[in-house]
This record gives structure tokens, sequence and C-alpha cells, in this order.
């Protein structure tokens, strides 16, 4: 999809459908107003007629439009205006553009910019239309031979934001922002969606080496596992041991900032497959483990999207991966095995893997010398249980910087939620034959893995993201990567270089 920038009258304009809110029993937004005056009052005669009250996400598209040049025009409805959200916004967006996908048209263009909301600027507004379109014209067809009737791709290929003179220089750096965003979260889910014989670990790392060629202010380094081995890398190898794909271990390093700047890092989980290892999932749903491997996707598409964006900071992005198999020279419970930190784990479930690759990557983390580290996983089913779907679980050792990951989720409206990592847990992961076990029993899973993690961490600004529940969408016609928290990383990342 094409996105830029329009400011032309409505009715000079050359595409096939315009999109134009309308309050619920309010006054028409201006360009309602504008489309209403050109056309006899049409607008104000459909209201009241009743074809469309204003209700948010409401749609009404009008086809014929005699006395204006205007092709169409599509009204959504907003909802009350003085109970407008940031939430309701998105919606109203989502519902303007599932109408225009079903429809056979090229062209259209957005004028929801200049919705009023509180706290939100035109470039929110302006990088919300571009994510929400985005997320919504999203096609996965990689692995599907030609011709699928119920998810062939919409004829919309572009659209324009409309604006004025005085947002436009604004509105044209949100833009690129927006499509820069979009396209990492385009490949998150791409990576996501493959499936696990396609997505393997040396695939992954091939994918960061071509992201990191196309940046001229970004490098990449693979280690082997014979790199790993010399680094004493003996909690991710133990993992890994079981599978015949050898696990690579992704650094990409963004050079924005100047060279004395600490980098922000983050570590991203990326576990191609995760049938449990020898403590075996169940078959249902074990598909879905394809997806172990969001943390690490988003982690490059976050340093793909902050490239785009030119972001002036340093940044790293380190992704462990591997698959998690039953073999027959597979790690067993009750193995005990020695992390680069040093410390000792044993191993009572081989199916809580995660922690065990994302605790060596997190021990590399300090040769970076970070300003602070953040690690993002689909590590706990428990996050789920706690949670659900809404918001990521959000752990970590530094109050301040989870205060920030909070507020730049409620801004991209990818929010996250915190949960404490209290001392009485860290009891749960005591072990009788080592330093430290790999799990803590039922209670509080989330918890206790953060725990694990926190172990690793004590040197530096931490924080912890489980996005178990949020990185994709699970079961029926519906399944598929979210992208998440591309959104929530890269506003973090865009607040931190714009303070
Ligand atoms: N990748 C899973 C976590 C997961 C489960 C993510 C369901 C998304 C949906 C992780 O490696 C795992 O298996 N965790 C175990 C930990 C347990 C053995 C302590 C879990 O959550 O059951
Ligand atoms: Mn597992
Ligand atoms: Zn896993």
């Amino acid at each position: 999809m094409d996105y830029s920038i329009e400011t032309l009258a409505l009715d000079k304009q050359q595409t096939d459908c315009i999109i134009i809110g309308i309050y619920e029993n309010q006054q028409l937004p201006p360009s309602a107003a504008a489309v209403d005056e050109l056309n006899q009052g049409l607008i104000q005669q459909l209201i009241k007629r009743g074809d469309i009250k204003g209700k948010n996400a409401e749609t009404l598209l009008i086809n014929h439009l005699p006395d204006s040049n205007i092709q169409r025009v599509l009204l959504v409805g907003l909802g009350e205006q003085d109970k407008l959200t940031a939430k309701l916004y998105r919606k109203a967006l989502s519902a303007s553009i599932n109408v225009l996908k079903s429809l056979n048209i090229k062209s259209a263009n957005c004028t929801l910019q200049e919705i009023e909301l509180e706290q939100h600027d035109c470039q929110w507004k302006t990088r919300q239309i571009i994510e929400v379109f985005n997320d919504a014209v999203y096609l996965y067809q990689e692995t599907k031979s030609s011709s699928d009737e119920n998810s062939s791709a919409s004829e919309l290929n572009s659209v324009t934001i409309q604006t004025n003179d005085a947002l436009k220089a604004d509105t044209e750096t949100a833009l690129q922002q927006g499509i820069a965003i979009a396209h990492g979260i385009n490949l998150t889910k791409r990576l996501a969606d493959l499936p696990g014989n396609y997505c393997t670990p040396t695939y992954l790392a091939e994918q960061a080496q071509e992201i990191a060629a196309k940046q001229p202010k970004m490098s990449v380094e693979i280690l082997e596992e014979s790199d790993m081995q010399s680094l004493g890398m003996g909690s991710f190898l133990a993992v890994s041991r079981g599978s015949r794909q050898p696990a690579k271990l992704i650094v990409l390093n963004y050079q924005g900032g100047n060279a004395d700047d600490k980098p922000v890092v983050l570590v991203g989980k990326g576990l191609t497959f995760d049938a449990g290892g020898i403590s075996l999932k169940p078959g249902a749903g074990m598909d879905e483990m394809k997806y172990d491997m969001c943390g690490g996707a988003s982690v490059l598409g976050t340093l793909q999207a902050a490239a785009e964006m030119q972001l002036e900071i340093n940044l790293i992005g380190i992704v462990p991966s591997s698959e998690n198999m039953p073999d027959g020279d597979a790690n067993k419970p009750g193995d005990v095995i020695t992390s680069m930190a040093g410390l000792t784990i044993e191993v009572l479930n081989t199916d809580a893997e995660g922690r065990l690759i994302l605790c060596d990557a997190l021990t590399y983390a300090k040769k970076f010398n970070p300003e602070l580290v953040i690690d993002l996983a689909t590590l706990t089913g428990a996050c789920l249980v706690a949670l659900g779907r809404v918001p990521s679980g959000l752990l970590g050792n530094d109050d301040e910087l989870c205060n920030e990951l909070i507020a730049a989720g409620e801004t991209a409206c990818d929010s996250v939620w915190r949960l404490p990592i209290w001392e009485e847990y860290q009891e749960q992961l005591k072990s009788n034959f080592a330093d430290i076990a790999n799990i803590g029993g039922r209670d509080a899973g989330t918890i206790t893995a953060a725990c694990f993690l926190s172990r690793f961490t004590e040197d530096f600004r931490w924080a912890h993201l489980d996005i178990a529940g949020t990185a994709w969408r699970s079961g029926g016609n519906n399944k598929g990567a979210t992208g998440r928290p591309v959104p929530l990383l890269t506003q973090f990342l865009l607040n931190k270089a714009n303070g």
C-alpha cells in the first residue's frame, strides 16, 4: 500500500473514495460539512432519514454524488464527540478500512486527521491511520498456491491522508514514521506467520542479514554454535541440542546516535518451533508454537523501523534462535547445565526453554554496556491465564523504565500491565542440585519466569515483556501474528530519540 499526503479540496481530488467521520447526534466535522454543502445537504438528509446515526464504527457508503466530482464517500460513525477515545478512533478507522477492502476500488482519501482527540496530535493520528490500515490489509500468502477465495488481496493500493498547509510538515514526518513502523510490523508478522519448516534459525539469521544490508547504519553478526561454545553459553546450547537445525545468535547493531551513546539493547526469544522437548507438549494447538519466535521477529521489525525512521539512537538487537525438539540427544528433565554467567541450572522441565536461551543472551548483552535492556518473549502460558490477550505482561528491575514502557504502550495502543517480581517469589526457584531451577511450580508462572531472568540482569536497567498472549491471534480463521509489541517499542524509541 502506498501512503501519501493530500491538501487539495475534497472535490478537486482524483480518488475513488473519501472517508469522512460523523458524530452521533452532533455537528458535522469539517469534511462532512464540506461534502454536505457541495451536495445540497445530502449528508444531513441521510442522517435525518436514519440511514446512519453516527454510532462508533457504523458505516455508510455513498456510491454516487451527482452534484460534485466526488466519486464515493464512506461515512464512518465516531460515536459521541465528547466520548471519543483513542480506542474508539482506531475502531472507526478499522471499520472504514474493512469496508474499503471489500470494494472494487484502488484509491482512497482519509479525512480523519481533522477529528479532534484530546492529547493526540496530528502526528499520532497520521501514524494510527497508517498502522490500522496496514494491519487490515496485511495478507499472508507465501505458502499458498494461487487461488484462495477466502483471502484474496484487496484492490486498494493507495491511501492519501487529508491535511492542511499548517500541519503539512508535521504530517510529513509522521507519514514517514508511520510507514516505517508499518513495514516493521509487516516484517514481524510475515516471519511469525511463516511455518517452522520455512522459518528456521538459519532463515531468521539470513533475514537479519538482508535487513542490515539495506541500512547504511546497521551491521549484523551471526554467532554459530561453535562461537556459543567458546562463550560458554551452556544454557542456550542445551536447548538446541535436541534439534537438527543449528542454533544462531543474531546480533544487529544500529548506530544512529553518537559513537559514545550507550545503546538500548533489545533481546527477543527466537524459538522457531517449540515442541516442548522431552517434556513434550500435548498435540492440540502445537502448531501455534511456530509463533514462539515472535519476540525475535519483533526485535528485527523494531530495528528495521528505527533505521527507516533514522532515529538518532544506538540500538542493539539480540535474537537467540533455535528449535526445542525431543531427540535422543535432547536435554532431559533433571539435567544440570551451566549458563554463560556461571550459574548452574537444573532443568526440571525442558518446555521452560525460553528462559534458558534468554539468560545467555542477556548475559551476552552486558558486553555492549547498555543504557537499558528490554527482552521480549512468548515466555509463559501463565501470562495468558493472568492477562488474556489484551496487554503484554511487563516485569522489570527499574520503575522509571517500566513507567516509560507503560506510557509508550498507552500512546501506541499496544498496552502492557506490570506484575511484581518481589523477592518472595524467588524462593520458588530453589533447586537441590543446582544454583537455580528452571521452573517455579504452578503458582505465578509469569512472575517466576521473570524471576529466573532477573538473576541474569542485575548489572543493568532491565524490563521483560511477556508477549505470549499478545503476539498472535489464536484459533479459527483469524489465526495469525499481530506484530505486537512493535508499535509499543517503536513508540518507546521515538520518545527516547525525541526526549
Ligand atoms: N512458548 C511457551 C509459552 C507459551 C505457551 C506461549 C502458550 C504461548 C502460548 C514456553 O516455552 C513454555 O512452554 N512455557 C511453559 C513453562 C512451564 C513449563 C513452566 C508453559 O507456559 O507452560
Ligand atoms: Mn516451551
Ligand atoms: Zn517456548
